[in-house]
Formats: C-alpha cells, structure tokens, sequence
C-alpha cells in the first residue's frame, strides 16, 4: 500500500484540479453504516427490503413505515466528520480540489468544512413538503414524532433522490462538468454499484484515476491506482 500512497501524494502534490467522488464508505468511520458492506443497511433485517422504504412509491404508499425506518436508521445524531472528509476540505481551501460529489445525504463533507459539495442524492438535512414543495427545517422531520405536514396537508418528505426518481439534472450536468474537466479524479468509499451516479466515472478523460475501496467493485480495471484500505487511513497520509 505505502507505494501507490505514494504515488496518490505526488499527485495530489502536483495538481490544483483533483475532483473528489464519494460514496456510504466515507462516511462509516463517522459511525454512518454503509448500504452494501456485511453490516451495511440494505444487509439488516426490516419489515420491507430497505430499497423498497426508500422508495417513491413506497414512501406515498406508507409514509408512516417510511418515517419509522428514516428517523432510526437514516438520522444518526452526534456523527462527525472524519479524517476523509476533513482532508477534503483542506485540500479544497488549499485551492486544489474543485468539487467533492457526493451520493451521501449526511451533510458531512460540509461539516467538514467543504464548501463545493454536489450532492447527487440530496440531503437529510432539508425537507420540503412532497404536494407544494414548501421548504420546511430538517428537525422535525428528524427528531419529531408521527408524520409530518405541511400547512397545505401534504406529507413533508426529505430532500433525498428516493428510488424511481431522477437525479436533479443541473447536479449531474455540473458533476459531469468537474469529472470531464479534472486532472485527478479520487473516487472513494463507493461500490459503483448504482446509477446514474456510477456512470460519472466514464466522463473522466485523465490518466490519474484513483479508487481508495475496501472492496473490489467494477470499476478497478479502469482506474490508475486502486487501494483496497480504509479511506480514512489513506486520507491522513496524503
Ligand atoms: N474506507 C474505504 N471504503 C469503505 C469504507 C472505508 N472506511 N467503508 C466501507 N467502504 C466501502 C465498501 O467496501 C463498499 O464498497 O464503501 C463501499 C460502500 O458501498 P455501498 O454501501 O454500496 O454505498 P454507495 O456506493 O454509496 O451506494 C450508492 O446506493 O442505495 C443507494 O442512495 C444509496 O447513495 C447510495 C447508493
């Protein structure tokens, strides 16, 4: 591992256009579960698959199921950044990294102090109303008891992508703008197992493609340099 470390410092060191794409394993040395690891969320025995509950058509279904699931094990209180996303920020405010792109809805990176962060999957940290789209605080929607409503009487949902909805057109377009335009692109902590979101790695036309995973996912062949350890580890030596 030392020499691929390395070779990702000499890169980082020469380059102010790097570009950061992340997923769920960033964020589990936060405390934050991944989806797909053995102890990962979609891995835990529910009612319903967990895929089903974060669903469209589920949550209009059953908003009451989906609140159940959301408020115990999508808000985890307390988390903080961690030395992945810490490193991001300096990176970022040492004018070498452009954007961070995030499939993750806990609002870390910019905990951290990220301040370009295009969230492909939205955040649990705003909500909306799902009739009128009024724009309502995190905290009741969170924390609260019971379901939710807007003045209107529509359910208040989270600013999340739920399965069967499009990702937000302008965070992909910009996303694919960053990823055609970097010089080093690090994609960290994901399976690249979903789309759209993983097909962002066919836009990078760089030879410094770096995959820092702690498993092996479809995408390895096509990267430069491939570590299978953890990404807060890695992060605190580059
Ligand atoms: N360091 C490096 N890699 C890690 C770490 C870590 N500390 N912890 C976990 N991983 C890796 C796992 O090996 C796994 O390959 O992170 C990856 C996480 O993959 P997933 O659990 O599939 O999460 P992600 O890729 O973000 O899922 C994408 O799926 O359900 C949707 O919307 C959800 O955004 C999510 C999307």
């Amino acid at each position: 591992m030392q020499e691929a470390i390395r070779t990702l410092k000499n890169w980082l060191a020469e380059s102010d256009n790097i570009v950061f794409f992340g997923g769920a394993g960033v964020s589990t040395e936060s405390g934050i579960p991944d989806f797909r690891s053995v102890d990962g969320l979609y891995n835990q025995k529910w009612k319903y698959p967990p895929e089903t509950i974060l669903s469209a058509s589920f949550f209009a279904r059953n908003p009451e199921e989906y609140y159940r699931f959301h408020r115990e094990k999508l808000v985890i209180d307390g988390v903080k950044p961690n030395r992945a996303h810490l490193r991001l920020a300096e990176l970022e405010a040492e004018g070498k990294l452009r954007a961070v792109i995030t499939q993750n809805i806990d609002g870390l990176h910019q905990a951290a102090g990220s301040k370009n962060v295009l969230e492909l999957h939205g955040s649990i940290l705003r909500a909306h109303c799902a009739r009128c789209r009024k724009p309502y605080s995190a905290e009741r929607m969170n924390h609260g008891t019971g379901l939710p409503r807007c003045d209107c009487g529509g359910v208040i949902r989270p600013d999340i992508v739920l399965y069967e909805e499009p990702l937000d057109e302008d965070v992909m377009g910009r996303a694919i703008h960053y990823i055609r335009q970097a010089e080093v692109l690090i994609i960290g902590g994901t399976s690249l197992n979903v789309y759209p979101a993983a097909g962002l790695v066919r836009y990078y036309r760089g030879q410094r493609l770096a995959l820092v995973n702690l498993s092996e996912t479809p995408y390895d062949s096509f990267a430069d340099l491939v570590i299978h350890e953890k990404i807060g580890e890695v992060f605190s030596q580059i």
